[in-house]
């Protein structure tokens, strides 16, 4: 006899009782970028995406919590005349970052605050760790004395209230020296969201130009990951949880779908991928040339990242995803 099974796509209802994912607002983690000024600014970078105050920071994060997005992930653009060497803002207590965190709490107990912890952003040379000249006269990032510098910042976040700390800036060891150092503070419930697999992607330039936080000089190849390795991935991985990380990041999400599902496989924790400025940029330029349909491509582009074996996604679409999924 003669078998030709169906293809279980006719109709909508079949489609929707066979579908294996769903992408849902609860799994988006919404970017917001902050600055001192008392108005908001359209990022020239990243056109739909603004700079905002302190009070439009909290009406942004509070639209996206009401559409059902359950936490934001904040990046401070920092007055130029504040960054040093050593980028000792980055752990004051009255800094931009800890003032956003009261002020989303007090607004949004509910809502995750999950702060970056780096230095970038903060470091007059731009680099997210503490820069060395050698004797050859090559740029050295110091390994040991950038992660002290991390543990200062991390509990910064931690007294004004953050409920999540992610390291991204790739140092070795830094997610054993977090956790020992929140735990001796007493920070025990905090969790950490290490960017394990971070690749030194070019992805990242309209980033940097929201926040001005591009290297003066060299580039981030030493501490981020070569784009070429995959198993190097799931060592980071290893080490990473080995060190108490209670999640796991990948970044860029969309060109490194195979090192999600790959990371998918070899943890238990909860796997994060990041789906940077670069690939939303590419999406929004070309419909806004009328070239694809933002919404389609946009929606398609989340599926396929958590398809792959992501649990949350950080995105820039995620108030404008959530708001097309509830449609
Ligand atoms: C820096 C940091 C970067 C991003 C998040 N944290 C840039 C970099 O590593 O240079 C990139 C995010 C994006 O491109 O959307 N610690």
């Amino acid at each position: 006899m003669h078998i030709r099974p169906r293809r279980n796509r006719r109709t909508p209802a079949i489609r929707s009782l066979v579908r294996e994912n769903v992408l849902s607002p609860a799994d988006f983690i919404l970017p917001l970028f902050l600055h001192e000024d008392s108005v908001d600014t359209p990022i020239a970078s990243m056109p739909g995406v603004s700079r905002w105050s302190l009070e439009g920071l909290v009406k942004e994060a509070g639209e996206a919590h009401a559409l059902g997005v359950p936490a934001v992930v904040l990046f401070p653009k920092i007055e130029e005349s504040l960054k040093t060497p050593l980028a000792e803002e980055c752990h004051n207590d009255d800094g931009l970052v800890p003032r956003a965190i009261r002020a989303l709490k007090a607004a949004y107990p509910t809502l995750c605050i999950i702060t970056d912890v780096a230095l970038d952003p903060y470091n007059s040379d731009g680099h997210d760790g503490v820069v060395m000249r050698d004797e050859r006269g090559d740029l050295q990032i110091l390994n040991d004395e950038t992660v002290e510098i991390l543990c200062q910042q991390a509990l910064c976040h931690a007294r004004a209230g953050a409920d999540i700390v992610s390291p991204s800036d790739m140092m070795d060891g830094r997610v054993a020296a977090l956790r020992s150092a929140l735990d001796a503070e007493g920070f025990d419930q905090l969790s950490i969201l290490s960017y394990s697999a971070k690749y030194a992607s070019a992805y990242y330039g309209p980033f940097r130009g929201a926040l001005d936080s591009a290297p003066k000089e060299g580039d981030k190849k030493t501490y981020q990951m070569d784009p070429g390795n995959a198993r190097e991935a799931v060592r980071e991985v290893m080490l990473d949880e080995a060190e108490g990380a209670d999640m796991v990041m990948v970044k860029p999400a969309g060109p490194y779908l195979d090192i999600i599902a790959r990371i998918r496989e070899c943890t238990t924790l909860p796997v994060a991928a990041y789906q940077v400025s670069g690939e939303y940029l590419m999406i929004e330029s070309a419909a806004a040339a009328g070239w694809v349909d933002a919404k389609a491509v946009a929606l398609e582009s989340l599926m396929g990242i958590k398809r792959a074996g992501a649990d949350m996604i950080l995105t820039y679409y995620a108030k404008r995803a959530a708001g097309w999924l509830r449609e």
